[in-house]
């Protein structure tokens, strides 16, 4: 929950223009921005079809922009058909054919480059092997794949043939695979036999057999890229090698012209309670996102080498590697490894080795890189780089100026993105060209997107410094459509609180006496581990899963590299608390939900502090994880001696 109360305590009086030779060239000026928002002011809608005519090729015009009938089902461009994957590959083949879609740098250092007339190829011909084993219209493919290009082929293809792909991140466990599969009732998987992630194997074949050793009956079909080059077992009548499968098929596919709304893509995220959200997207509205705001936040322009860090298994490499670069016909790089391997410099390295000009990565990131120090930067040039940019969590000034001044030499603008899985694309972010940007905020919500903070009551925050909750007060074309299966969901998890109108975001916000944005974290009971969402609730039930455990209760506390770091409370009802049963639960948990989620610390006790109605105080367990002074009232507490044995367990 927001506490309206929340005070600042971070004051920021830093800021940052944006550099002469930015703004000399930058896509966005002072102008055209300000003509933006006042268009977008006085005409929300018209604004945003403006943008879709201009940057979408249709293959049938729509003539209706937002239809909000059925609030907070709203719809965009629906009488409008078009296909993604031909906007982001057909439309560039007659002037940019030969220009380098992708770099790909393997784990292993291996470099290979693939122009668009080639992406088009390889993706056409595996969308008419998808075809051949009868994948179509809003089938449902789930992807579980290295960040590789096949990974980008594979749900481009999916888009090709109005198949709805659903990526779940590689670093899932069998069963958080299973769950997604069900959910989704998928009846392909494309997966690898497995892949090197910092010089380590990680068993992707073996995973999705596990996932599918009990349940899955919806899947008819894997397919199975050799990228390790480990043993894998195949099933026969169900398994086939990626090879096998594009072998003979032809490298010309006909789109399949979807309608504005039909699904693009289904992608898991954390709630604060039960299972996973599927979140669920559109196709034009979500493609429009996509390209405006790699024109507006990252000015990518044709000649920029663009680098988004992030995997496609989260929306990060969704909309910034697969979708948004690819449909302005852009030059990217794609990354399967880690920062830190096989040195610490990787990154940097990278960004010489292929005059990488545009750089966006996470908070994280950047804590642990610069963890390392200023030499192994400063053994390259760096010199391609003209912006950088973040993403996933707050990040904290020392690193926001340890980004600008040792990575950027003090002549990149920084831009802090704030979205969300369920947002699509960028919202709150700068304009490089235009907004001086201030270390810790993500400074302005975009044109056309109403970002504004409420209190409890509804009514809007307006004194600087003071928190509130996000809210997005009208739609947007590229947000969210619907939960997967659960449309009550949605509308009570997002517009529940101020009616169907205003999307409710889920995090705390201010701003300073400038209107600029600062985020303060979740509302809810959601951790932010290494810029990625997580659901207590998910890792409480996996532990409570395990033999020994009764009762569980899992918080957050900062952690440096992280950002948060999980600290579960665990009540036995069987086996010996002690070091050796806490390392079980913590490699427990990382198996059934994957490694993310893994518990720092394990700490166990008689009971949980609840009130006397039975619920459990987490602000509580929160300030004795932190090692903070207990302030609050524990009159209600049911069992308050319970509170100095929790503390205990920590020392
Ligand atoms: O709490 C916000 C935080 O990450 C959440 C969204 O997580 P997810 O859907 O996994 O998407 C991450 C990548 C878009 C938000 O509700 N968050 C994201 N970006 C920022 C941020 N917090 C502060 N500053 C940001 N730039």
């Amino acid at each position: 929950m927001a506490d309206a109360s929340i005070e600042s305590v971070l004051k920021e009086d830093r800021k940052f223009d944006p550099p002469g030779h930015f703004k000399a060239r930058a896509l966005v000026d002072d102008a055209r921005l300000s003509s933006m928002h006042e268009r977008a002011g006085k005409d929300h809608a018209g604004f945003w079809a403006d943008l879709a005519r201009r940057e979408i090729d249709w293959h049938r015009p729509f003539d209706t922009a937002l239809d909000d009938s059925d609030a907070p089902f709203f719809k965009w461009f629906a009488d409008g058909e078009l296909n993604v994957a031909y906007n982001c590959l057909d439309r560039h083949l007659e002037d940019r054919g030969d220009k380098t879609a992708i770099i790909f740098e393997g784990d292993d250092g291996a470099v290979e480059h693939i122009s668009y007339r080639e992406l088009h190829a390889r993706v056409c011909m595996f969308a008419n092997a998808l075809k051949a084993r009868d994948i179509g219209l809003s089938d449902r493919v789930v992807i579980y794949m290295p960040n590789t290009p096949q990974a980008v082929v594979a749900m481009l293809a999916c888009a090709r043939i109005g198949a709805i792909h659903s990526v779940v991140f590689g670093g899932f466990s069998a069963p958080s695979l299973k769950d997604r599969i069900e959910d989704a009732q998928a009846r392909a998987v494309i997966t690898a036999d497995g892949n090197y992630r910092g010089g380590k194997l990680i068993p992707l074949k073996d995973t999705v057999d596990k996932a599918l050793a009990d349940g899955c009956e919806s899947i008819e079909t894997v397919i199975v890229l050799k990228r390790a080059g480990n043993d894998v077992s195949m099933d026969d009548g169900r398994d086939v090698w990626w090879d096998k499968a594009i072998d003979g098929q032809p490298a010309e596919c006909e789109p399949e012209w979807v309608e504005a709304e039909h699904p693009l893509f289904i992608l898991y995220t954390s709630g604060s309670t039960g299972k996973p959200k599927g979140i669920q997207h559109s196709t034009g509205g979500y493609l429009l996102g996509a390209i405006v705001t790699c024109k507006w936040v990252f000015d990518l322009q044709d000649d920029d080498v663009f680098w988004c860090t992030a995997d496609v298994g989260w929306i990060t490499g969704h909309s910034y590697i697969t979708y948004g670069p690819t449909a302005l016909g852009a030059t990217q790089v794609v990354f399967e490894g880690v920062p830190t391997y096989p040195e610490g410099d990787r990154f940097w390295k990278m960004v010489d080795d292929h005059k990488v000009s545009i750089f966006y990565t996470a908070p994280t990131a950047i804590r642990a890189l610069m963890k390392l120090g200023n030499e192994l930067p400063q053994k390259h040039e760096l010199d391609s780089l003209r912006l950088l940019g973040t993403v996933g969590e707050p990040i904290n000034p020392e690193a926001w100026m340890w980004y600008h001044r040792v990575i950027g030499h003090e002549q990149c603008p920084i831009v802090d993105t704030w979205w969300q899985t369920e947002t699509g694309a960028q919202m709150i972010a700068p304009v490089p060209g235009v907004t001086p940007t201030k270390p810790g905020s993500c400074t302005h919500a975009l044109p056309g997107i109403s970002a504004e903070i409420l209190d409890e009551e509804g009514r809007p925050v307006t004194a600087a410094d003071k928190g509130g909750n996000l809210v997005i007060s009208r739609p947007w074309p590229h947000m969210l459509r619907t939960i997967w299966g659960d449309p009550d969901r949605y509308k009570s998890t997002y517009f529940g609180k101020y009616g169907n109108q205003v999307y409710v975001v889920g995090d705390a916000a201010e701003r300073d006496e400038e209107g600029y944005f600062r985020i303060l974290g979740r509302t809810d009971d959601v951790v932010n581990i290494s810029g990625h969402r997580l659901g207590t609730m998910e890792v409480e039930s996996a532990l409570v899963a395990h033999e020994a455990v009764a009762e569980a209760a899992v918080v957050s506390r900062p952690h440096e590299v992280k950002g948060e770091a999980i600290v579960a409370f665990a009540i036995l009802k069987s086996g010996e608390p002690g070091e050796a049963l806490a390392g079980e639960l913590r490699n427990w948990v990382s198996e059934q939900l994957g490694a993310i989620a893994k518990p720092e610390e394990i700490r166990f006790a008689d009971g949980l502090p609840k009130t006397r109605s039975g619920k459990i105080m987490r602000r509580l367990l929160r300030a004795i994880a932190r090692g903070e002074q207990i302030t609050q009232d524990t009159s209600t507490l049911e069992n308050p001696q319970i509170i100095e044995q929790l503390q205990r367990a920590g020392r």
